[in-house]
């Protein structure tokens, strides 16, 4: 990889993407015959956490850990950024200190800061407009799953949020189709899907859909997310209502292909964006997609702070 940091899909290349995919697969075969590779041998990643985190937050630190390195978990409390002092402080105080920065946070702004003003690599952890390293692992996944992605169709049906802008962006990348529903009022902007037609040279890879039901249709892949994201707690009602018949459920797979797979990235809300007949059923792969986190992290950070 060229680019010093993962702040977005968008600022990568499909070699880049393949590279880590290439990473990700010797990491993970050697990970399951006993060995792990100690490439980061003494480096130590900042990890800022000002947000809840399960999967990513333990997929890293033990990334750090399998790979020979360490990692420091900072939450709000601990560094208070851009408010005890400025981000751009942070970031050159913290590059003196440790060897990467991996950052969950609401602006992508302060991701974008962070990572000029810092000199180690600065991985996008989550903000509330993209999840870089969730959309690399669901491609991993599918790749792993269907072999390639060349033909694969996937049908988001939620919200046009940052796990959908950042699948949206790999799929540009990897020349996937991706079929969007989305209630009125929550859907993929105007302006965003004029950046992925930029990325796709004018190509229309993104179709939306009002109802889930078309969007699934013939789908390889169904997708689906929480209604309301972190930040968005005090819209829950109004949302669960806006929501409420873009469930994945028994029906709707009906309408997608057999071999259809369901992904989500967790956590999820079972009974509402998702049935616990689906999620925990024979379609579902949702927790092989968890696993990936950690082996297409490990690759992430092997190539990034090993520099
Ligand atoms: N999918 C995901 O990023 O999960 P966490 O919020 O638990 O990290
Ligand atoms: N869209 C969700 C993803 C959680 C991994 C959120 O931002 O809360």
């Amino acid at each position: 990889m060229k680019c010093k940091d993962l702040l977005s899909i968008a600022d990568i290349l499909p070699s880049d993407i393949e590279e880590i995919f290439h990473v990700t697969r010797e990491l993970k075969e050697w990970h399951n015959k006993g060995y792990d590779e100690k490439c980061l041998d003494g480096k130590i990643l900042g990890m800022i956490f000002e947000k809840s985190s399960m999967r990513t937050r333990v997929s890293f630190e033990v990334a750090m850990i399998q790979l020979g390195g360490h990692a420091i978990y900072l939450t709000q409390s601990d560094i208070n950024l851009g408010k005890r002092e400025a981000v751009k402080d942070g970031a050159r105080v913290l590059s003196r200190y440790v060897d990467g920065i991996a950052i969950r946070t609401f602006g992508q702004d302060t991701i974008q800061e962070l990572a000029r003003y810092a000199t180690v690599p600065v991985i996008n952890a989550l903000s509330d407009y993209l999840h870089p390293c969730q959309a690399l692992t669901d491609m991993y996944t599918i790749k792993e799953k269907f072999g390639n992605y060349t033909s694969i169709k996937i049908a988001f049906v939620g919200d046009g949020n940052n796990v959908a802008r950042s699948l949206a962006q790999i799929c540009a990348r990897l020349g996937l189709c991706f079929h969007v529903a989305s209630p009125k009022g929550y859907e993929l902007t105007p302006d965003f899907i004029s950046k992925i037609k930029q990325m796709t040279n004018g190509s229309d890879i993104i179709r939306l859909y009002q109802d889930p039901k078309e969007a699934v249709e013939k789908a390889h892949v169904i997708y689906t997310d929480t209604w309301v994201s972190m930040g968005q707690e005090a819209e829950k009602e109004v949302r669960q209502k806006a929501f409420k018949d873009f469930q994945i459920n028994s029906d709707i797979l009906k309408l997608a292909r057999d071999e259809v797979k369901v992904m989500h990235c967790l956590p999820a809300h079972r009974g509402e964006e998702i049935t616990d007949e689906v999620i925990d059923g024979p379609h579902s792969i949702v927790y092989d997609q968890a696993e990936n986190r950690l082996h297409v992290e490990k690759a992430l950070l092997k190539l990034l702070l090993r520099k």
